[in-house]
C-alpha cells in the first residue's frame, strides 16, 4: 500500500528515537517494551515480574499529546509493541532524576519514597515510582482511594503499601511544577515534529516473518482489514500480548488500531452513549462515573490503571470471553456493536454478536468500529458484580449484571438476569427472570427464585473454582442484588 512508512519514531531521553524496520537489524515489530528497553545501557531499572500485565514491575509512563497538553499514563510494558510508542514520548525511571550543579536531583516521589522507607528489596519499587509518577502528573493532592488506585497494579511483597501511600500523598502535595513541566514546551515541539515527518502515514513494518501494519486512520485499517484477511487485529494487546508472551508465539500478520482517531472518540445525544472501539476503558471509567454507575462500579474493579490505560472496550467485546467483566453488562444495556467493512456498515445486538466460545458475528474483513449504548430508562435498577479471589487486578470466577423495573405495587415489571462464567458465553437466566415477573419483588420470592437458578446453569469446574461454588455464588448474587435494590 502507498504512503506507509517504515520508521517508527518516539521520543525517549528528550532525544527522538527512529527505528527504521526496514533495516536488517531492527527488532520484530512485536518485541515489547520491556524487551527494548532491558536491551538498552541507560534503562534497566524496568524489571521483569510475571509479563503478562499482573506485577507492575515493568510499568513505564506514555506521554502523549492531545489538545496541546502533553498527557501521561502508566502501562504495564510487558504488554506493549513497539509500535505503540509511535508519536509518543517513553518515560522510564532514569528519566526522573537529572544532574544540578553536578548533584543528582531526585523527582519529589523519589525522595518521599527514600524518606519514608517506601522500598525494602527494591524490586518493584521502579514500578511503583513510575505509577506513582502518573498520579503526580494526573492529580494535586489526590484521595487516599486515588492513591490507591494507582497502585492496584503493582505488587510489592516486602516494604508494605502504607510508607508508599504516605510518599504519593507528600509528594503530589507539593508544587506540582517537575522536570517534566519544565520541558513540556520542548517536547511538544519534538512531538510535533514527529507528527509532521510522519505526514499522515499509516506504518508498515515488515520483516521476513512479520508484518505489522499501524494504520493512521478508518479507511487505512479498513484496506488493510480486506488485503490480509488473516492478520489479527489488536487494540490494546491486553489479550493478546499475554498468550503470546506465555507461549512464546509469534505473529504473522497485525493490524494495530489503537491510535486511529475515528475509533477514539465518544459522543452522546439524547437517547444514546457512542464509544469508538478503541476507546480506553481508563477513559471510559472516568466518563461513566456520572453517567452509568454500574459500569463505573464494574470498572473500578478491573484489571489495573496500567491494564486500563491500555485495554479498550472493542478488545473486550471482540475477545467475547465467557468471563469478560464488561459483556454481562452491556446485555443489560442493550447495547449495539457497529461492525465495518471496507463496502458496508451495520449494528448488531450485543446477544447476537457474541455466538459461542471467544466467537462473534464478526466476519474476516469487518472490525468493531463503535458500541452504542442506549441511555437506561431513570427507574431502572441496574447493578453489575463480580465474584474474584481478589478484588484488585482478578479474573472473575463469576460476574452478573442485572436490569430491575419495578410498579406502584413493588412488583416486578422488568427484569433481566445475565450471568457470566456460569456458561461458555454470557447467558441469561431466563427462567427464573420469567418466575420474577409480576411479582413482589420480596425476598421469600427472590430465595425460591435462587433455586430456579440452581437449575438454569451447568457451571464446571476449573482452577478458578469448582462449579458448586460457583452455583452457590450465583445463587447470593441474586440475593445481594435484591438487598441492594431495596
Ligand atoms: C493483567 C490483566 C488483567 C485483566 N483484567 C481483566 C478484567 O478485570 N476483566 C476483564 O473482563 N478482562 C480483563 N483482562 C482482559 C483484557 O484486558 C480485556 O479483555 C480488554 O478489554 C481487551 O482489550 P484490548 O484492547 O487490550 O484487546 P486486544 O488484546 O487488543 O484484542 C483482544 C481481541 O479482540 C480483537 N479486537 C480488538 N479490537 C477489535 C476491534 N475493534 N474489532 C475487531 N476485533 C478486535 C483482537 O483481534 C483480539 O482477538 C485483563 C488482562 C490482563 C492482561
Ligand atoms: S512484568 Fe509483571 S506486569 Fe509486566
Ligand atoms: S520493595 Fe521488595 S517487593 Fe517491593
Amino acid at each position: 500500500m502507498n504512503n506507509t512508512s517504515s520508521v517508527l519514531s518516539f521520543i525517549l531521553d528528550e532525544n527522538i528515537v527512529e527505528i527504521d524496520f526496514n533495516n536488517s537489524d531492527a527488532p520484530s515489530p512485536t518485541t515489547t517494551v520491556l524487551k527494548y528497553l532491558r536491551a538498552l545501557q541507560r534503562h534497566k531499572g524496568v524489571k521483569e515480574g510475571c509479563s503478562v500485565g499482573d506485577c507492575g514491575a515493568c510499568t513505564v509512563v506514555l506521554g502523549e499529546l492531545k489538545n496541546g497538553k502533553i498527557h501521561y499514563k502508566a502501562v504495564t510494558s510487558c504488554l506493549v509493541f513497539l509500535p505503540a510508542l509511535h508519536g509518543k514520548q517513553l518515560i522510564t525511571v532514569e528519566n526522573l532524576s537529572y544532574i544540578k550543579d553536578q548533584k543528582t536531583e531526585l523527582h519529589p516521589i523519589q525522595k518521599h519514597i527514600i524518606e519514608l522507607h517506601g522500598t525494602q528489596c527494591g524490586y518493584c519499587t521502579p514500578g511503583i515510582v513510575m505509577s506513582l509518577f502518573a498520579l503526580y502528573k494526573n492529580f494535586d493532592n489526590p484521595t487516599r482511594k486515588e492513591i490507591e488506585n494507582a497502585l492496584t497494579g503493582n505488587l510489592c511483597r516486602c516494604t508494605g503499601y502504607q510508607p508508599i501511600i504516605e510518599a504519593a500523598s507528600r509528594a503530589c502535595s507539593e508544587n506540582p511544577e517537575d522536570i517534566f513541566s519544565k520541558n513540556e514546551i520542548a517536547t511538544i515541539e519534538k512531538l510535533k515534529k514527529i507528527h509532521q515527518k510522519n505526514n499522515n502515514k499509516s506504518l508498515a513494518l515488515i520483516n521476513d516473518s512479520q508484518k505489522y501494519y499501524k494504520p493512521v486512520d478508518l479507511i487505512h485499517a479498513l484496506k488493510f482489514r480486506k488485503d490480509f484477511l488473516q492478520a489479527i487485529i489488536i487494540s490494546g494487546a491486553t489479550d493478546i500480548s499475554p498468550k503470546i508472551n506465555r507461549f512464546e508465539l509469534e505473529l504473522e500478520e497485525i493490524i494495530d488500531i489503537s491510535d486511529i482517531p475515528e475509533l477514539k472518540y465518544y459522543s452522546s445525544d439524547d437517547n444514546n452513549f457512542y464509544w469508538g472501539a478503541s476507546v480506553l476503558l481508563e477513559d471510559l471509567r472516568s466518563f461513566s462515573e456520572d453517567n452509568l454507575p454500574a459500569l463505573h462500579d464494574i470498572l473500578e474493579v478491573f484489571g489495573s490503571m496500567q491494564i486500563r490505560n491500555l485495554a479498550s472496550i472493542g478488545g473486550n467485546v471482540a475477545s467475547a470471553s465467557p468471563i469478560s467483566d464488561l459483556l454481562p453488562l452491556l446485555f443489560i444495556y442493550d447495547a449495539q456493536i457497529e461492525v465495518s467493512s471496507l463496502q458496508n456498515k451495520s449494528t448488531i445486538a450485543i446477544k447476537d454478536f457474541i455466538r459461542g466460545y471467544r466467537k462473534t458475528a464478526l466476519k474476516a474483513d469487518e472490525i468493531i468500529s463503535k458500541i452504542t449504548i442506549p441511555k437506561p430508562a431513570e427507574y431502572n435498577t441496574i447493578k453489575a458484580f463480580k465474584i474474584s479471589k481478589r478484588k484488585d487486578l482478578d479474573i472473575s470466577t463469576i460476574s452478573a449484571a442485572f436490569r430491575l423495573r419495578l410498579n406502584n405495587d413493588n412488583e416486578t415489571e422488568e427484569i433481566m438476569i445475565v450471568y457470566g462464567g456460569m456458561a461458555e458465553v454470557p447467558k441469561r437466566a431466563l427462567k427464573t427472570e420469567d418466575y420474577l415477573r409480576e411479582k413482589n419483588w420480596d425476598r421469600n420470592v427472590v430465595e425460591e427464585a435462587m433455586t430456579i437458578l440452581d437449575d438454569e446453569f451447568k457451571p464446571i469446574s476449573d482452577v478458578r473454582s469448582d462449579a458448586e461454588t460457583r452455583r452457590l455464588a450465583a445463587r447470593n448474587i441474586l440475593l445481594k442484588f435484591w438487598a441492594e435494590s431495596q
